[in-house]
């Protein structure tokens, strides 16, 4: 057992989705949240380079005593996380989109994977739609990731680009909406607004976070059962970003 934290990393705030439910999963544990905001977006960036850069990110979070690292980014977790699981000696947890919990809901109908260019073209993705992917539909959502980091939750602007994006597909039943970027859950309530009433909206926070918890438990690195938890510990690649990041964590905790 340590009373180390847990390191996690995103290109900018969606990631702090993914912080909002481990804190609740985890209570004991304290997190340092790294996000690559001189960086973002990494979804139309060449793999190599996100993989340069995610390394960077784990590293810097390895310095700070991190004893595991959750990339909390779906594009990052495509290109970077099997090779840095090779290289590394901690455990590294990563998400990819929700499709096979997605699949197995009841009910007929496409599912669509809302997710980045990058993530959506790897190879990753192209196996998790052999397994899971019969009736579903990849979506990249160019733009909508911006609206997230500029605090754009809701109005015309987010709206109209999720028309854009979203209405060529809503002419046939919708089975279920898989969030396959971890900024997407912040604007569960705009996406909601445009699909037919009910539509399932799939993220993989949940199930990441339960993976960090297998992961921990397994490698005996849960914190101690009297330790006190849920201290985070912001960082970033440009600078002031603190309070951003400790508003978004707030409304993430209240709303998602
Ligand atoms: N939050 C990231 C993801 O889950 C991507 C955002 C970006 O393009 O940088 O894919």
């Amino acid at each position: 057992m340590t009373d180390r934290p847990v390191g996690m990393l995103d290109s900018g705030l969606g990631g702090i989705s993914v912080l909002a439910q481990a804190l609740r999963a985890l209570p004991r544990e304290n997190f340092v949240y790294f996000g690559d905001t001189a960086n973002i977006p990494y979804g139309d960036k060449e793999p190599e380079e996100v993989l340069r850069l995610t390394r960077l990110g784990v590293d810097r979070l390895i310095g700070h005593g991190c004893k595991a690292i959750v990339i909390a980014c779906n594009t990052a977790t495509s290109v970077a996380a099997q090779q840095l699981r090779s290289e590394l000696s901690l455990p590294v947890i990563g998400i990819e989109p929700a499709l096979k919990p997605a699949s197995l809901l009841p009910g007929e109908g496409q599912i669509l994977v809302l997710a980045t260019q990058v993530t959506l073209r790897l190879p990753k993705f192209h196996a998790l739609m052999e397994l899971y992917g019969d009736h579903a539909t990849p979506v990249p959502c160019s733009g909508l990731m911006e609206c997230v980091e500029a605090g754009q939750l809701e109005g015309e602007r987010v709206e109209n680009l999720l028309r854009e994006l979203l209405s060529p597909y809503l002419q046939t039943p919708i089975k279920a909406v898989v969030l396959g970027c971890t900024h997407y859950p912040f604007l569960k309530k705009a996406i909601a607004a445009i699909l037919p009433p009910g539509t399932p909206l799939v993220d993989g926070n949940a199930g990441t976070a339960r993976q960090l918890a297998r992961r921990l438990k397994e490698e005996g690195l849960e914190a101690p059962p009297e330790h006190v938890g849920g201290s985070v510990t912001f960082l970033s690649s440009s600078p002031g970003q603190e309070e951003r990041m400790q508003n978004m964590l707030q409304m993430a905790l209240e709303r998602l």
